[in-house]
């Protein structure tokens, strides 16, 4: 088996597409506040986020907020549930949350919340779950999940659920592994996992494992590198991660790289994204991979800036 080019990836991330020549200015301007969150999360469990000048980016998400208190992708853009916890995602990492007025962010998710218990993304109303797992994980991160009325949240996450004990987008939606992770790192945050049916979703779970060691995100799909990710958090969560054969997925996500430049793929021998580069490296980091920090399964952050929020240590 291969093994992981930590460091092409560190310069792969450092130089996306070698356009320009520092983290930056490339993140910044293509891939906005979520890339920023995907390059630099990557960064830290290589442990190389040393390499980033933090002021700047720090500069650059703060001008991203509105002032509403939700952080639009780039300055000047509009707010978006998605790209505030990306920018809460990444003052944490640099161990700056307390530059954040965390009553105003805090209040701009609140108001996201709807009668029903459910999200909306931002003012036009779209409702989803991942919105949801958005606006519990960014609450909790910033100690103001009391904001919310947590009782009717969780009772829409699980009037998500489907027979095949996985979850969609809106009541009735077709299970899918990317709406999985966010109800059952929802549920796992508010401390209701008491509401999966552990083995029949862990059943799911482990099905979406094909014969190249990959896994889908839905029945009859190819495998990509990002279900890494999806499949393999959810299963830990409910604690039926020896349900998938461990070492055929490390080899596959090995098998997308590219060994010249740096970067994974979503399939061997496709081009490589900071996405995908992400999902890759974080699903080692669950699988235990050596040399790499590990990451929380619920919050999608390392496990010592989880442990910094929460037991201030
Ligand atoms: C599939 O994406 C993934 C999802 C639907 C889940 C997305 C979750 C979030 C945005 C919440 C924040 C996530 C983290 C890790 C903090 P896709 O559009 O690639 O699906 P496809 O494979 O069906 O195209
Ligand atoms: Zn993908």
């Amino acid at each position: 088996m291969g093994e992981l080019a930590a460091e092409r990836h560190v310069k792969y991330i450092l130089s996306v597409e070698k356009k320009k020549d520092s983290f930056e200015s490339v993140v910044m301007e293509h891939l906005r506040l979520n890339g920023a969150y995907w390059g630099l999360t990557t960064l830290d469990i290589l442990g190389k986020l040393d390499t980033v000048d933090s002021d700047e980016v720090i500069s650059w998400v703060m001008q991203c907020q509105h002032e509403s208190g939700g952080f639009a992708g780039n300055i000047g853009h509009d707010p978006h549930i998605l790209y505030t916890l990306s920018a809460v995602q990444v003052l944490a990492l640099f161990n700056k949350l307390n530059i954040l007025d965390f009553d105003k962010v805090s209040n701009y998710i609140t108001g996201l919340q709807n009668e029903d218990g459910s999200f909306s993304g931002d003012m036009w109303g779209e409702v989803d779950t991942r919105f949801s797992y958005i606006a519990i994980c960014c609450l909790s991160i910033l100690h103001r999940l009391d904001m919310i009325n947590v009782e009717k949240a969780v009772n829409y996450i699980v009037s998500c659920k489907n027979l095949d004990g996985g979850f969609g987008c809106t009541p009735g939606g077709e299970s899918h592994a990317g709406q999985i992770f966010c109800c059952v790192g929802a549920l796992a945050i508010t401390g209701s996992l008491h509401h999966i049916d552990k083995d029949r979703l862990g059943w799911w779970l482990c099905e979406r494992q094909v014969k190249s060691g990959g896994l889908n995100g839905r029945p009859e799909k190819l495998p990509d590198v990002c279900y890494s990710w999806w499949v393999l958090s959810s299963l830990i969560i409910i604690d039926r991660v020896h349900w998938i054969n461990k070492e055929k997925l490390i080899k596959y996500i090995l098998d997308c790289q590219d060994l010249e430049n740096g970067g994974i793929s979503d399939r061997p021998d496709d081009a490589v994204d900071v996405y995908h580069t992400y999902f890759g490296i974080a699903g080692l980091s669950l699988l235990e991979y050596p040399e790499l920090k590990a990451i929380d399964p619920a919050f999608a952050l390392p496990v010592d800036i989880v442990n910094r929020i929460f037991f201030n240590r």
